[in-house]
C-alpha cells in the first residue's frame, strides 16, 4: 500500500513507538514528546528506559518475534514508528533477517489486523535494495522487510531510508562501534550534514518528518534521505 493524500488527517495522535533505547528511536521519542499534536506514546521496550512524561507509556516485552502476550495493549493507535533495527556487521544473514524481518513483520501484521487505520513508518536505510536479490545482504534484507510491510493493510506505510545520521540533543546509539564513530566524527557532524544533504540526516529531522508524514500523509511511500530532510 502507498501513501495516503496529502490531507491533514488527525489534531491529535497516538504514536506506538519500537526501538525507542535506540539512536533513531531516542531521537524520534524526544520529537513526539514536544509535538503538542501527539497525545499518547506507548513504547514497546525489552528493558525499562526510566524516562518519566505524563504522554509516555512504557511496556516492557522480552519476545520481540511473538508479542501476542500483549496483544491488547496496541490498539487505538494512528501511528508506529518503527526504529528497532541493528547494525548488519559481522552477522550472518540468518541472523541479521531474523532481527530485521522477523520482528517487523511479527509486529507489523499484529498491528496492521489491530489498527487498519494507524500509519506505519519504517526506518530501513540508504542503499536498501528493492529487487530483493541485489550483492549485499543488508540491504535485500531491507528490501524484502520494506516489500512486505507495503503489501500490509495499513491506512499507508512508508518507508525512511536515512544515510548517515547526526544525533542530536544528547541521543547515543547502542551499537558501540557506531558511537565511537560519532564521537570521534564530533564537531565535523554537522558539517557533514549541511555538505551532503543527500546522504545525511539528523535524529530531529527524521522524529519531525515521522510526525509531519503520520498527519499529512505523502505522495510516495519511500524516502530517501534528502526527502526526509525535505519533510
Ligand atoms: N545509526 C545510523 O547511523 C543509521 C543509519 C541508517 C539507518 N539506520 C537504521 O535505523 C535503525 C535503528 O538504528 P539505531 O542506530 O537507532 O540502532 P541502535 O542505536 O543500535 O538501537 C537499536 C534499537 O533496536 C533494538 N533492538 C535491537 N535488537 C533487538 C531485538 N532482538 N529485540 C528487541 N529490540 C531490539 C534496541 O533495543 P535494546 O535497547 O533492547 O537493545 C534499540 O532500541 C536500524 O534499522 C538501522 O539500520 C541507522
Amino acid at each position: 500500500m502507498g501513501g495516503a493524500g496529502p490531507e491533514r488527517i488527525a489534531i491529535t495522535m497516538n504514536v506506538l513507538l519500537f526501538g525507542a533505547s535506540g539512536m533513531v528511536g531516542q531521537g524520534v521519542m524526544r520529537e513526539c514528546l514536544l509535538d503538542a499534536e501527539v497525545k499518547r506514546v506507548l513504547s514497546i521496550v525489552r528493558v525499562p528506559a526510566g524516562r518519566a512524561d505524563p504522554k509516555l507509556r512504557e511496556v516492557i516485552h522480552k519476545d520481540f518475534f511473538d508479542f501476542s502476550e500483549i496483544e491488547g495493549e496496541l490498539s487505538g493507535y494512528d501511528a508506529c514508528f518503527f526504529c528497532l533495527g541493528v547494525s548488519s556487521a559481522g552477522m550472518k544473514e540468518a541472523d541479521y533477517r531474523r532481527v530485521t524481518y522477523d520482528i517487523t513483520l511479527a509486529a507489523a501484521q499484529l498491528l496492521a489486523r489491530l489498527n487498519p487505520a494507524m500509519t506505519f513508518i519504517y526506518v530501513s536505510g540508504l542503499g536498501t535494495d528493492s529487487s530483493e536479490c541485489g550483492r549485499t545482504m543488508w540491504a535485500r534484507v531491507k528490501g524484502k522487510t520494506e516489500n512486505d510491510l507495503l503489501r500490509l493493510p495499513f491506512k499507508a506505510a512508508y518507508m525512511f531510508r536515512p544515510g548517515g545520521i547526526v544525533p542530536l540533543h544528547g541521543v547515543k546509539s547502542k551499537t558501540g562501534f557506531v558511537q565511537v564513530t560519532y564521537k570521534v566524527l564530533g564537531p565535523l557532524l554537522p558539517l557533514l550534514y549541511w555538505l551532503f544533504p543527500h546522504y545525511v540526516t539528523t535524529t530531529e529531522q527524521i522524529g519531525r518528518a515521522m510526525l509531519k508524514v503520520a498527519k499529512q500523509g505523502a505522495p510516495k511511500s519511500i524516502f530517501e534521505t534528502a526527502d526526509i530532510n525535505r519533510m
